[in-house]
């Protein structure tokens, strides 16, 4: 387990500014205006903020950008960064000012002077999020800086900063969870591997249910199990429960949790196979936020259902041509078994509305990579049968920072799923290949349900930096479904 920034708030006293050890930041605005700390770090360096904060090269730099003074005289501390932030900087800004920190952890200890600023739990979101790495199997170089696990932001008045950062204590926990799963190998993280980790949220108040393979066919999830049974790895379905709320009937989160996804029969192309062992990032995503609302304590009920299987040929595996009835009663021929995570989530669906008749169901899968032909990855398609289902997620996806975007849903699209001997086919062709898949799985939503499917194929793992995350697995979505929750379901 990635073990996230030590963060503690303390007060300062004018005092022992000097006597500071390790790194000091401090908060300069856009216009090189200094706070009550920074102005007594200035005096303190004999002018050397304010040289750097009034210069040119200032002036111009971006919001949110950091800027290093080494040795500095005056100071016990050994480097002075200096963080461009707009008086007014909203959430994000300050966030992102936050992540910037990062990069300036080194081995010794961290102190950011943040004194009345309203944004400093903001900054301690931002700098959390985007120190991660996952070095499970990596060999620790003798020389390389080692990361130090401890911040200390001194403000103004502790108890409200502390107060105010707990639930993104919470966000940043719940957010490592989901990176540590998605970063992990699939010979580690196989499906019994996968729901232990999950029975692990027990500690945390969670209700957690492993249904087993034999339950799975007992329940009549055969097109869940059609794309298991060319594995080693036992099928499952996991259910998550969180009762935090009163009667009402919970909210549903469906993720796609294929620990390895080998295309099956239909195999991928060797280049690049080995990034699917990110598959799982849907489930990844659901059990996040699971955690993240569980230590935070949110007052509302939310269920996370996640289907892990693991798509592999085989002589037992599930054939292009081959018919399966699913859940729901339709029969799926399944032209293409790479087509899988469609076939996984329908039966998770229908179960989950069957069982818990939720207020409403995100599903969140890497379904396909059409949607990073679509929108890159830089935003998850939003695909959702209700307007204001849709534009709460996309509000609260816009306030997390998490990019989104609203792709279409039209019966018009159900033509190209025409099967030849079955009730639907599994693929539609390469045309809109993420609004077929998306076709696909309305067909398993009750009419009526709000529903939004979340295609996150393009931002679950990304192979560069992002502002709050670093390269890899991202944890998208975990902070915008805490704050949908939170702005629309916790009383
Ligand atoms: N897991 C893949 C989608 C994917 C692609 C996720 C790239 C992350 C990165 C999914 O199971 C898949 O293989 N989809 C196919 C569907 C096709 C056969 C209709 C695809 O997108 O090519
Ligand atoms: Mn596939
Ligand atoms: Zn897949």
């Amino acid at each position: 387990m990635t073990t996230p920034l030590e963060t503690a708030f303390a007060d300062v006293e004018d005092a022992d500014i000097a006597k500071i050890p390790g790194r000091m930041v401090i908060v300069a605005d856009d216009t090189g205006a200094l706070g009550p700390l920074a102005r007594k770090v200035d005096r303190l360096t004999k002018g050397a903020v304010s040289r750097l904060t009034t210069s040119a090269a200032f002036g111009k730099a971006k919001t949110g950008s950091a800027h290093v003074l080494a040795y500095p005289a005056g100071l016990a501390a050994e480097s002075l960064l200096v963080l461009k932030l707009p008086k007014k900087a909203t959430p994000a800004e300050a966030r992102v000012a936050g992540a910037a920190i990062a990069g300036f952890n080194g081995a010794v200890p961290l102190h950011v002077l943040a004194g009345p600023l309203a944004t400093a739990p903001e900054l301690a979101l931002g700098l959390g999020l985007r120190t991660y790495a996952f070095a499970t199997y990596r060999k620790v170089e003798e020389d390389a800086p080692k990361p130090n696990g401890q911040v200390t932001f001194h403000v103004k008045d502790p108890a409200a900063s502390e107060a105010a950062f707990a639930p993104y204590a919470a966000q940043i926990a719940g957010v490592f969870f989901t990176r540590d799963l998605v970063s992990e190998p699939a010979n580690v993280l196989t499906t019994t591997e996968f729901a232990e980790r999950l029975t692990e949220l027990r500690e945390l108040g969670v209700e957690v249910e492993v249904l087993e393979e034999k339950e799975l066919e007992d329940l009549e999830m055969r097109t869940l199990l059609a794309v298991g049974q060319g594995s080693e790895s036992p099928s499952k379905v996991v259910v998550m429960q969180w009762k935090g709320g009163g009667e009402e009937a919970p909210l549903a989160l469906v993720g796609k949790g294929v620990v390895f996804d080998s295309g099956g029969i239909s195999i991928k192309p060797s280049a690049g196979m080995e990034e699917m062992t990110m598959d799982m990032g849907g489930a990844g995503v659901v059990a996040g936020v699971i955690k993240t609302l569980a230590l935070r304590g949110a007052k509302a009920n939310v269920v996370g259902l996640v289907g892990l299987v693991e798509n592999m040929p085989d002589g037992k595996a599930t054939r292009p041509g081959d018919v399966v009835k699913s859940k729901k009663g339709d029969t799926v021929e399944i032209i293409n078994t790479d087509a899988e995570g469609r076939l996984v989530l329908a039966d998770v669906l229908w179960y989950a509305q069957e069982r818990f008749k939720p207020a409403g169901i995100v599903d969140l899968a890497t379904l396909t990579g059409a949607i990073i032909i679509a929108l890159g990855h830089e935003k998850a398609g939003v695909f959702s049968n209700d307007d204001a289902f849709a534009g709460a997620f996309l509000a609260a996806a816009g306030n997390e920072g998490e990019g989104a975007w609203r792709m279409p849903l039209a019966p018009a699209y159900d033509k190209a799923l025409t099967s030849r001997i079955a009730d639907i086919a599994n693929v539609g062709g390469r045309p809109a290949g993420a609004v077929t898949a998306a076709q696909f799985l309305q067909r398993f939503i009750e009419p009526g349900t709000p529903w939004a499917h979340l295609d996150i194929a393009g931002v679950a793992y990304v192979n560069k930096d992002t502002d709050l995350s670093p390269k890899g697995a991202t944890g998208w979505g975990v902070r915008a479904l805490d704050r949908l929750i939170r702005d629309r379901y916790e009383h």
